[in-house]
């Protein structure tokens, strides 16, 4: 783990407790997601009209923006039945806490590998 990509973000407690939180990171708005056990992060500001998704809830294994209501995946950022992709972040959960990657993620089939 290179310390210079991976910042500190929360722990996994708060996380279990709220499930879902916004955090800051390198000038981006992230959202963590607690999701069947599993720690993910989106772009918090929704690809469609800018929402915040962490002041939306998570329902049978999709994050849901309070705006309009779309259901992302939350390990690829695509919203059921939309267009377009929500940026994802990778996430590492160590000792306890949990460690977020600023750099976004492409969307699959975009240039990541
Ligand atoms: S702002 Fe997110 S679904 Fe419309």
């Amino acid at each position: 783990m290179e310390p210079d990509e991976w910042v500190e973000v929360t722990s996994l407690r708060d996380l279990e407790r709220r499930r879902r939180r916004l955090v800051v990171v390198g000038g981006e708005q992230i959202g963590l997601f607690l999701v069947g056990g599993t720690v993910y992060a989106l772009r918090d500001v929704c690809v469609h009209k800018g929402r915040s998704l962490a002041k939306g809830t998570i329902l049978h294994g999709r994050v849901i923006c309070p705006g309009h209501q779309w259901a992302f995946d939350p390990a690829s950022g695509r919203p059921d039945g939309q267009e377009g992709c929500q940026p994802t972040y990778r996430v590492r959960v160590e000792d306890g806490a949990v460690y977020v990657d600023p750099r976004p993620r492409l969307p699959v089939g975009e240039g990541n590998r």
